[in-house]
């Protein structure tokens, strides 16, 4: 695992690509699991959330159009990302922050969350444990896996092996997309992931959901 610096730096080179990109590796579908988790984030009408490693902002912004009574933050330790979720609104509080120390207070959130950040963390299971410690109810992380069954796995290992460094090299981004593709193939998911996140949280309601047959996982996990 990269250090936070090296971390940081790269998603700093990369901001002003990263919603084409996104949408170019994703061919959009992104923007479905996605939906999903916004779904689950407002389904209990919160009134605070927290969007961490927000990036670009995407997340943050859906939250607020469908709870539009919620005061929604959007953090991230990478300023570059930040100022492109600034352009975008001012609706939401954008803040620099690292999600291994957030200086929020205990409980100051109803639900937070993390979309394809957790991935990227230095130390996965202390911004995990951090985030519990400024939610009240609810965590829910969107994440790569490795899908299990064959159709799948081989439109997975296609796109991570041939279409993701070819879009790389033509953006010139070679470096950041090979570590996507990486972090990808190695993140626990399904089971093991809930068990990380049960451990590290301390809630005690952790399901998942997959989807695509398992290149991503939405997980949800709730205080009892
Ligand atoms: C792949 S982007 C995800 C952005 C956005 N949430 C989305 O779903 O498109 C990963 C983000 O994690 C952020 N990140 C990585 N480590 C972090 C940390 N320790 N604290 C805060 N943000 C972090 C990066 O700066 C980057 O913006």
């Amino acid at each position: 695992m990269p250090e936070a610096n090296t971390i940081k730096n790269m998603f700093n080179n990369i901001s002003g690509s990263y919603d084409l990109l996104n949408d170019i590796l994703s061919l959009g579908i992104h923007r479905l699991w996605k939906k999903a988790l916004v779904s689950e984030m407002v389904e209990n009408s919160p009134t605070k959330v927290l969007d961490c490693a927000t990036g670009t902002g995407d997340i943050a912004i859906m939250i607020k159009k469908s709870a539009k009574q919620a005061q929604v933050i959007g953090s991230d330790f990478s300023e570059k990302m930040l100022a492109q979720a600034q352009k975008k609104t001012t609706d939401i509080t954008w803040q620099v922050q690292d999600v291994m120390n957030l200086t929020y207070t205990d409980q100051q959130f109803d639900n937070s969350c993390i979309s394809y950040g957790i991935r990227n963390v230095e130390n996965y299971e202390q911004a995990l444990k951090e985030m519990a410690r400024v939610t009240q109810k609810k965590i829910c992380i969107l994440e790569f896996g490795q899908p299990k069954f064959l159709p799948f796995k081989l439109i997975y290992f296609g796109i991570m092996k041939y279409f993701i460094p070819f879009i790389g090299k033509v953006f010139n981004k070679q470096e950041a997309y090979q570590y996507l593709i990486d972090s990808s193939m190695k993140f626990p998911c399904a089971e093991n992931f809930c068990k990380v996140i049960q451990k590290s949280t301390g809630f005690e309601d952790v399901t998942y959901r997959s989807f695509f047959g398992g290149i991503t996982y939405l997980y949800v996990a709730k205080k009892k």
